[in-house]
């Protein structure tokens, strides 16, 4: 089905810039020009579309424009208790579709509640993506196919761009798998950890940072300041705002600072960024609230 979309492109554009994904499906990846997806349903005008959040008048395709949630966040953990993940990086909380206001719709449509995240990635040809997740999209207490589930079913189901009406894929869960690859691919142009290694910020048990360092290395990496959680004095989430331009799946993710008022919860100094190497693994003793 794909090849048949992709073909049919080809034929009426110029610039396509070819497969370009590593994060699996060719659909996320392919499409970097929003004209060409989802084709036929007055995308191609996309070019001309406000960025979401910023129409002055009302937009009709919310195939081509992401509505009410155009406020996009992609949130991080760091988890040490027990630690997940690479040591060398944070992991993928979710991509979360807020409304330009900061507030929320969730769990907007049950009837896409797929139940196994997994067998429906690699259905879709998203095998490069379920691969990457076992390593980079990890659950505190381990039931990772459950967190998927749940961060698609709460969050994912709520973006118009990604609905089974704007894809021309009909393969059961081609919208999840359009969701997690679209997730996965911003993740990787997001590396927190690095960022702040950079700014000779590095996990350790014997030394403590300030916000305002922490917030400068970040902002140095993407150009923009997110959102840095901590629980008591320890860093533990951070959160990356976008609008976004066209289709989530295929349009122009554009960064931009956290709103005010969504500045984090850590104090102002003698914050800890605590090494996930150095604590034990094992069950969390308390099972955390999922957002
Ligand atoms: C932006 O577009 C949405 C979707 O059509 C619409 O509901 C909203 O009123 C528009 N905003 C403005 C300021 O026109
Ligand atoms: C501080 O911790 C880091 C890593 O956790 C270690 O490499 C370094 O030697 C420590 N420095 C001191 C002064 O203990």
């Amino acid at each position: 089905m794909l090849t048949v979309l992709f073909a049919a492109s080809l034929l009426t554009t110029s610039s396509l810039a070819g497969p370009i994904s590593d994060a699996g499906r060719s659909l996320s990846g392919l499409v970097d020009s929003p004209a060409l997806f989802p084709r036929g349903n007055g995308c191609s005008a996309s070019g001309n579309l406000p960025t979401s959040c910023g129409n002055t008048t009302a937009v009709e395709n919310l195939c081509c424009f992401e509505h009410p949630g155009g406020l996009l966040l992609q949130t991080q953990f760091w988890d040490t208790e027990p630690a997940n993940g690479p040591a060398d990086s944070w992991t993928i909380h979710g991509l979360w579709p807020d409304k330009c206001d900061g507030t929320y719709d969730s769990f907007c449509d049950p009837s896409r509640d797929y139940k196994d995240i997994s067998q429906v990635l690699s259905s879709n040809d998203a095998s490069d993506t379920l691969n990457f997740m076992k390593e980079y999209w990890l659950d505190r207490d381990g039931d990772h196919d459950k967190f998927w589930k749940h961060e698609w079913s709460k969050h994912g189901t709520c973006m118009s761009t990604i609905k089974p009406t704007c894809l021309s894929d009909t393969e059961h869960g081609a919208d999840a798998a359009a969701y997690f690859d679209t997730t996965v691919k911003l993740f990787k142009d997001l590396p927190t950890h690095k960022w702040l290694a950079d700014a000779g910020i590095l996990p350790t048990d014997n030394q403590t940072f300030t916000y305002d360092a922490l917030a400068e290395a970040l902002k140095k990496g993407k150009g923009v300041s997110p959102r840095i959680d901590c629980k008591d004095q320890t860093l533990k989430e951070v959160v990356w705002y976008f609008n976004v331009k066209g289709s989530a799946m295929a349009g122009e993710f554009i960064p931009i600072d956290a709103p005010e008022g969504k500045k984090g919860s850590c104090p102002k100094d003698n914050i800890k960024y605590t090494p996930k190497s150095t604590k034990a693994k094992g069950k969390n003793p308390k099972k955390g609230k999922k957002n």
